[in-house]
């Protein structure tokens, strides 16, 4: 008996393992892990890598300071965008690769809804998908601030009316950052 049949044998004789992995070696993939919209959920991943590979780099140069005018912020996301070796390019693939992740989670999340994927035994798989998407979009909001440009400011104009008038938080909150806009368009 060689030394690894001993080992496993041993430990088996007391863990019963070589049942439960075989159980899981030889479990039926079930047929809907095959539909094509599955796909949409590797892309979404591998979109979120790039983000933070090309987030990353783009940390090197960006200056997270809005004082002053021009804002070091603006002056360095223009350095990134005309004057450092590929930083168009580096910018433009986190600026679209955000973009196409939130349109990319959109449409694996209806179409994992219209498939019924929240019931059991998955709603908990559903219920960190909707986290994981909310972090998403939260990662999208603060990181379009970042330019600290006129986009920056008009965005988060339009979404503190959608926020406030949509009656989604309540009015204390809207009107807290409501409050904060000014500091943001303040002109020095
Ligand atoms: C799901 C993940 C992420 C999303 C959806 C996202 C989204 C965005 C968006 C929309 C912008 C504005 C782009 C522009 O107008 O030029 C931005 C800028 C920025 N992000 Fe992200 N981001 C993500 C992850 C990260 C990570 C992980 C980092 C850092 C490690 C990062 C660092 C930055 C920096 C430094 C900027 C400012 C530079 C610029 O505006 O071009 N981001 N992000």
């Amino acid at each position: 008996m060689g030394l690894q049949t001993a080992v496993v044998g041993w430990l088996d004789e007391r863990f019963q393992l070589v049942d439960a992995v075989d159980a899981e070696l030889n479990r039926r993939v079930p047929n809907y892990t095959n539909a094509a919209y599955r796909y949409l959920g590797a892309v979404a991943v591998i979109l979120i890598v790039v983000e933070f590979i090309t987030g990353f780099l783009l940390g090197l140069y960006y200056v997270p300071d809005g004082a002053g005018n021009p804002a070091p912020a603006y002056a360095s996301v223009d350095f990134i965008q005309h004057t450092a070796y590929l930083g168009w390019l580096i910018r433009g693939m986190h600026f679209w690769g955000a973009n196409l992740l939130i349109a990319v989670a959109l449409a694996y999340m209806t179409l994992a809804f219209w498939n019924g994927d929240y019931r059991a035994p998955r709603e908990v798989n559903w219920m960190v998908g909707v986290l994981i998407f909310l972090v998403i979009v939260l990662f999208s909001f603060t990181g379009s601030l970042l330019p600290w440009d006129a986009n920056s400011y008009l965005a988060r104009a339009r979404e503190i009316s959608i926020i406030s008038g949509g009656g989604v938080v309540p009015d204390s909150i809207s009107g807290f950052i409501k409050y904060l806009t000014p500091c943001w368009s303040r002109p020095s």
